[in-house]
């Protein structure tokens, strides 16, 4: 991401998302929240990107306006050069199913469906022919090669967020986004989550944006962007863990002082367009 591209309109052919000028707020008078407050952004094909800041920064918010799920008050957003905006409900259901990819902390799977019936389902809800090969061969590349007729009930919850991968990389998403999907493992599972996050990207080209809390997962992506009340403010290319946790211990710093400098700027704009006029007489 850099400053020119993100105030162009147009997506280069290289990229996966853009998002240009996106805002969105919640609630009426007096429960207003503005959830995303002008955010552009553009992600080449085939990297990982972790999103993060404070609760309530917004995380979630531009994850589900970049994957269709929610749509933005003003701005665009576009997936693999597609425009978002101006699609009905159903024209973006549509759009999701084959482009879109989503694992969510909680794995989300249909407790009555076997892992393999799982995995094929978005395939089905896509009204795709069904290749089992290809599903078969997607478990066999999270480790569930032995599992393929099991319920979710019978595996661990690293297991289960497996088969959620799985799910989510059958179609061959344009961009695969997860919202904390490490947040209800444990150190072990989450890892093995991570490092085949990373492996779809690094080995397959996947493109993937992920939301977390934690540093040490964020330090699996190629580039972690900073979210504050629901603005960017900041990116980190080649993450450490420990970068990462002191960039996040000085987020609230950083934070208050592009307000200081914001402020400051607003108050010299104003000057400027007095500066001009002509004086009343007193
Ligand atoms: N459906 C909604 N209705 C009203 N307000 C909402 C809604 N969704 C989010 N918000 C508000 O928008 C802001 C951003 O929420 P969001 O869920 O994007 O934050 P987050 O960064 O994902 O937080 P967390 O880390 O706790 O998951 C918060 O102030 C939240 O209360
Ligand atoms: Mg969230």
């Amino acid at each position: 991401m850099t400053g020119s591209q993100t105030t162009r309109n147009a997506p280069e052919a290289t990229e996966a998302l853009r998002l240009v000028r996106v805002s969105k707020t919640y609630g009426g008078d007096g429960t207003r929240v503005t959830a995303l407050d002008d955010v552009s952004l553009a992600l080449p094909r085939g990297t990982f990107t972790a999103i993060m800041g404070p609760s309530g920064s917004g995380k979630s918010t531009l994850l589900h306006c970049a994957a269709g799920l929610d749509k933005p008050d003003s701005g665009t957003v576009f997936v693999d050069g597609q425009e978002l905006r101006g699609r009905s409900e159903t024209e973006l259901t549509k759009f999701r199913r084959e482009r879109i990819g989503f694992v969510f902390q909680q794995f989300n799977l249909l407790p009555t469906l076997t892992v393999l019936q799982n995995t094929t389902l978005p395939l089905k809800l896509a009204g795709r022919r069904v290749d089992l090969n290809r599903a078969r061969a997607v478990l066999e590349r999270v480790g569930l090669g032995q599992r393929l007729d099991h319920l979710p009930s019978q595996l661990s919850g690293g297991q289960q967020q497996r088969v959620a991968i799985a799910r989510a990389l059958v179609t061959a998403p344009s961009v695969l986004f997860a919202d904390e999907p490490t947040g209800a493992l444990d150190t072990h599972s989450a890892r093995d989550v991570l490092t085949l996050l990373q492996e779809s990207v690094r080995v397959f080209g996947q493109t993937v944006v992920m939301v977390t809390h934690d540093p040490v997962a964020a330090s699996y992506a190629d580039a972690v962007l900073f979210l504050a009340d629901g603005r960017l403010v900041g990116r980190m290319s080649n993450p450490t863990a420990q970068a990462v946790a002191e960039r996040l211990t000085y987020l609230g710093d950083e934070v208050a002082r592009q307000r200081r400098q914001q402020r400051h700027q607003v108050g010299l704009d104003a000057s400027v367009a007095t500066a001009g006029r002509p004086r009343k007489e007193i």
